[in-house]
């Protein structure tokens, strides 16, 4: 939606711009490239920085505008605070705070000196990941907004940042890993509209298109309209849409990157409800809008398979998501029906709210059938019960196998998109049992995101390494970050991007 700023890399000698971004750690002598302006200026940023009792702080700012001595519009110290242990997610949050500082300054062209001196080498992959970090924290969706904001406007920020340069140590380092990077980032861009986009406009069948728009990018796209799912026997999935007007569909789509043709795919799939009022179970109308993010589960897939397919992962991936709409209607379907999935087991329907499952359940299996996958994820925004017990910092993982589990846990903590697991139990399992169907579709009040994946569970065939994301809290809503200011956050792309990446390439 936002166009990315025009970013590249320079070596840190080689300064041509009017506006200078400089770092300063806290309470640490001047890194060489703030040191070399100090003294140009004759010590105007030593002074600046006592009158001013600017210590280098995390989230401080020394902002010096026309100063005197040096051939600059403009020079900003941003506090840093203590760098030397900084992680992968500190780089990427000073590309967005960065982002942030010089679009407050309404400034279009600018230049990041990324120096903290010794004891901290900035490496090429940290000067990318400033870079992908000022790219997603210039994201804002606002293509529904008729009257373009005005610069003299006060309340509204403005984005006006074009181009930015960043300077460091291994310029050549980092223009490489930011091509694999950026992809990434367009592939978190994509997610992001997508959970944005209004329900009117996004409905299954567009998001369909939208992912048959992505075969130009090298993904193999198939499309199962309504009429072959009932062929196919997705009589769940189908269930759930009776009740809209628009037809429900499935999307896969298919990356083929590793160097065996044949590899076995990690499978990736997607809850895609683009609207959820509940359906005859209907959902009290305060903040139901916010249900139109209710296929941000299909979203994470859809980011993550763009972002495997521009960056050309050596891997093999298939992502298949779900479209459908929950609605109320003469046709919709009614607690009390008994559904017969494509796997074969019944399901009760006992609450038509319920739906995320009955739509898993069917793609799932199907997914399985086709393409026997090395391991599967799974990603919804389920439950509310997820946000009741993890809020929005952690997305809540299930999983039958603890490996895929550590994997999803240590791509978590790298990327910042964090989970946290949750258990399966036999015990749960019970609670969804039905007396006149295999199974029904919720199971009590207690337990209700563990017994949501439990439901899902049935539905995951003998020796299938499983993990599922109940991502209720994280897809959508969740607080403002350096790097993300979006109602819709795009989570679970670099999550899902970096599990593929670290785990499933080239072996
Ligand atoms: N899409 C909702 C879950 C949800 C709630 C997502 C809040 C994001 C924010 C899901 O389909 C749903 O309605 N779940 C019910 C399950 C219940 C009927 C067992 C819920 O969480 O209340
Ligand atoms: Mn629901
Ligand atoms: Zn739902």
């Amino acid at each position: 939606m936002t166009k990315a700023p025009d970013i590249q890399f320079g070596a840190l000698d080689d300064s041509r711009s009017k506006v200078c971004v400089v770092l300063s750690e806290q309470n640490r002598a001047f890194a060489p490239a703030l040191k070399a302006l100090d003294a140009r200026s004759g010590g105007l940023v030593t002074k600046a920085a006592g009158i001013a009792k600017f210590s280098g702080g995390k989230k401080s700012l020394l902002d010096l505008v026309a100063p005197a001595g040096l051939d600059l519009d403009r020079l900003l110290v941003m506090g840093l605070g203590s760098a030397s242990k900084f992680a992968e997610t500190d780089w990427l949050g000073l590309g967005g705070r960065v982002r942030a500082r010089l679009a407050g300054a309404r400034v279009s062209s600018a230049e990041l000196m990324l120096d903290i001196g010794e004891g901290a080498a900035v490496t090429g992959r940290d000067a990318a990941l400033v870079a992908l970090g000022a790219v997603l924290r210039g994201y804002e969706f606002k293509k529904y907004k008729s009257k373009k904001p005005s610069n003299d406007e006060e309340d509204e920020e403005v984005d006006t940042l074009f181009s930015l340069r960043i300077l460091c140590r291994e310029p050549e380092q980092a223009v490489a890993i930011f091509a694999g990077l950026k992809a990434i980032g367009e592939g978190v861009v994509l997610a992001r509209d997508l959970v944005n986009e209004p329900p009117n406009v996004l409905y299954p069948e567009e998001f369909a298109a939208r992912v048959a728009a992505l075969a130009g990018d090298g993904l193999e796209v198939e499309v199962l309209d309504k009429d072959r799912l009932a062929v196919i026997g997705m009589n769940a999935l189908l269930a759930v849409g009776q009740g809209s007007v628009r037809p429900s569909c499935v999307a896969i789509m298919r990356w083929r990157g590793a160097a065996q043709a044949d590899a076995k795919p990690l499978l990736l799939v997607g809850k895609g409800v683009c609207f959820d009022t509940g359906g005859i179970s209907i959902k009290p109308a305060g903040g139901m809008e916010d249900m139109k993010g209710d296929m941000g589960g299909a979203a994470a897939v859809t980011g993550a398979m763009l972002a495997l397919a521009r960056r050309k992962a050596p891997v093999n991936v298939v992502g298949i998501i779900g479209l459908t709409e929950n609605m109320p209607s003469g046709t919709a379907q009614r607690p009390g029906d008994i559904v017969t999935t494509l796997s074969g087991q019944t399901v009760e329907v006992i609450n038509t709210d319920a739906e995320g499952r009955m739509v898993l359940a069917d793609i799932m299996w199907y997914a399985q059938e086709h393409f026997q996958p090395r391991a599967m994820v799974t990603l919804a925004t389920l439950t509310g019960a997820i946000i009741v017990a993890l809020g929005k910092e952690h997305a809540g993982l299930f999983s039958n196998d603890n490996a895929l589990a550590e994997q999803l846990a240590t791509a978590g903590r790298d990327t910042g998109e964090k989970v946290w697991r949750m258990p399966l139990d036999a015990k749960y399992d019970k609670q969804v049992n039905s007396k006149v169907a295999d199974m029904k579709n919720i199971g009590g009040r207690d337990a209700g995101s563990i017994t949501a994946a439990q439901f899902l569970q049935r539905f995951v065939k003998p020796g299938v390494p499983w993990a599922h994301l109940d991502i209720a809290g994280t897809a959508m809503g969740s607080p403002s970050t350096d790097i993300n200011t979006s109602w819709g956050s795009g989570f679970g792309v670099m999550l899902l991007d970096r599990l593929a990446g670290q785990f499933y390439e080239n072996s």
